[in-house]
């Protein structure tokens, strides 16, 4: 099925051609949701911007527009307003007959991309040996999140983990190790990753303070990577104790990845200096191999070039990016690829993507695009910080939000005088305190930095997780307390609309597909928030004004299939969010 965006532009296309000739077919209609009830539900600006082109004012234009606009059977007679927009009315009738087809979809009106593609989404990325931070659980959130959006629209998506796991610091922390505790390199399990970021960073300090330990240090990164079998397994059982506990991780988000480190496009770092020597733009500086770009000056002004090699010979994570970017492109057939990291890392970005198109190797029709956010505030509005100074574990942050999640139902449920099983309890605490984790990060734009507060993501009133799984709740409750089973009011159920409240909760429920065609292209997910949010907000409002269950048929029918819609598009959205709805709550 159609939208009714999209049946509206398929008309103004005939009107176009109809009123000015076939030189107008394909004008864009310019079709925005109305910025006010008051105008209608869509507003057509295109008369003001043909007006030079037509040699026409461009009141006269809409006026001869809305004479060929064959509307009839969507909305009431198009108005012409002010200097020349197109108001335009949705008829209920034509509300009633969409919804009707939407209820009977499984997918809710959202049609499949008409061009399925490979998308990589690199996303996660935390690094070996290091704690993952709240960057890391943005990146995951955020990247999961535009990973279920491509693949609900029928993309190939590869959702690739771009774990730092291989470097120079490798050979610094397997040298002090050997010292230190040697068991953690000839034993699984030895260590956790607590005591493996305490190793790394004594390692560092002992790296930075003595001379005979540098050397030692550069010794073992030659012997890593040379293939030494004792280094290669002492690197093997690090990289696998960090892993177990991301794994913790992504286990309690429920995010699925692929895990390809940055070791494993080691191999082809060499052939990406050889054919950027070849492509001439390889330039040496002052022992080091760089690349110098239109645009970037560091802070004396001076041309900031990307190094692809150090005077070491060594690579960097440039270099591995380039690699990276060439053979998911080439192996992987990525149409688009698209990177969640913080917005620090912007400049990094923009730096080897413009190498890339220089060098030729980001072909037409492929897409790269850096997906930038903010940071993680805490409530004084600085960085996040333990109490007493030190980085959040992750794994604190979420048990905090479950076992606060908990409290605040044990709370109501004591308030209320219900009595529920521990199973019960902890089911509800988990998903509503990960989720009200993250939605709090999603329903933000990613743009901007937020402030991470338990109380607020918490509340069951406002913006938040808890509010919508209340929703959902709300409507499951009316079908446990009418005895309905929502399945079998079947497709045929006739839906009227009459109240107010009835046409503005419909009108709401067809935008479903545009809102997520947005977020498919512009990568926002809060947009999706948004549109639920509002959901939410519009169908308590109609639950507040109609009668459900007492009301006459069939009125009753028709309601019974909109609560019914509302909850499914709710299950959906918040899925692809991330986000697991509860029955009760
Ligand atoms: N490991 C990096 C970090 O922790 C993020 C990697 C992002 N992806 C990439 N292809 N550069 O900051």
């Amino acid at each position: 099925m159609n939208s009714t965006l999209e049946q509206l532009k398929a008309r103004f296309d005939q009107a176009f051609t109809a009123a000015f000739g076939d030189g107008m077919t394909g004008t864009d209609p310019m079709l925005v949701p109305a910025s006010n009830p008051k105008f209608g539900d869509y507003q057509s600006n295109a008369a003001m911007s043909l007006a030079k082109k037509l040699g026409k004012p461009p009141r006269a234009i809409a006026e001869q527009l809305v004479k060929h606009l064959n509307v009839s059977d969507l909305c009431a007679p198009p108005e012409v307003a002010g200097p020349g927009f197109i108001n335009l009315t949705i008829k209920p009738a034509y509300l009633e007959s969409q919804l009707m087809a939407v209820g009977a979809d499984q997918r809710l009106g959202v049609p499949l991309a008409k061009t399925p593609q490979r998308e990589v989404v690199d996303f996660s990325s935390p690094n070996i040996a290091k704690e993952m931070h709240v960057g890391h659980l943005r990146s995951t959130i955020i990247g999961d999140c535009i990973a279920r959006i491509l693949e609900f629209k029928g993309h190939d998506v590869l959702r690739l983990n771009h774990v730092g796991d291989w470097g120079t610091q490798f050979g610094m922390l397997i040298a002090y190790l050997r010292e230190v505790h040697p068991e953690a390199l000839t034993t699984a399990n030895a260590l956790d990753l607590g005591d493996l970021v305490s190793f790394y960073k004594q390692a560092k300090k002992r790296f930075d303070e003595d001379e005979a330990f540098q050397e030692t240090a550069r010794k073992e990164v030659v012997k890593l990577q040379a293939g030494a079998e004792d280094t290669r397994r002492a690197w093997q059982l690090l990289c696998e104790q960090s892993r177990r506990e991301f794994q913790v991780i992504y286990d309690i988000l429920n995010v699925g990845l692929t895990e390809r480190g940055e070791s494993f496009y080691n191999p082809l770092l060499p052939a990406v200096l050889e054919d950027l020597e070849k492509t001439g733009l390889l330039v040496e500086n002052q022992g080091a191999k760089c690349v110098f770009l239109e645009g970037f000056t560091n802070k004396e002004g001076q041309p900031l070039p990307l190094i692809v090699q150090k005077s070491d010979g060594g690579y960097n994570y440039a270099t591995t990016d380039l690699a990276a970017l060439r053979y998911r492109i080439q192996q992987d057939g990525a149409k688009r690829i698209v990177y969640v990291t913080d917005a620090g890392q912007s400049t990094h970005f923009a730096q080897f993507f413009q190498v890339a198109k220089r060098a030729g190797w980001i072909p037409e029709g492929v897409q790269v695009v850096h997906v930038p956010f903010g940071l993680v505030l805490g409530e004084n509005g600085t960085k996040l910080k333990t109490r007493s100074g030190e980085t959040v574990r992750l794994r604190d942050l979420l048990d905090e939000a479950v076992g606060r999640a908990r409290a605040d139902l044990e709370a109501r449920l004591q308030e209320e005088g219900r009595e529920e099983s521990e199973e019960f309890i902890a089911e509800v605490a988990k998903v509503v305190g990960i989720s009200a984790v993250k939605y709090a990060d999603l329903s933000q734009n990613r743009n901007s930095n937020y402030i991470f507060s338990y109380d607020k993501m918490l509340a069951l009133q406002g913006n938040t997780a808890p509010y919508m799984l209340y929703a959902y709740v709300r409507i499951r409750g009316i079908s446990r307390q009418g005895n309905i089973d929502f399945d079998r009011l079947g497709s045929d159920a006739k839906i009227l609309l009459g109240e107010e409240t009835e046409l503005v909760l419909a009108k709401h429920l067809l935008q479903l597909s545009e809102v997520i065609a947005q977020v498919e292209d512009d990568l926002l997910p809060n947009r999706l928030c948004q549109y639920l949010f509002e959901l939410s907000q519009k169908f308590n409002k109609f639950y507040e004004e109609c009668r459900v269950l007492q009301s006459d048929e069939p009125q009753r029918t028709s309601r019974l299939a909109l609560c019914d819609l509302t909850a499914r598009t709710l299950k959906l959205g918040l899925s692809l969010l991330g986000i697991q709805v509860l029955d009760r709550m």
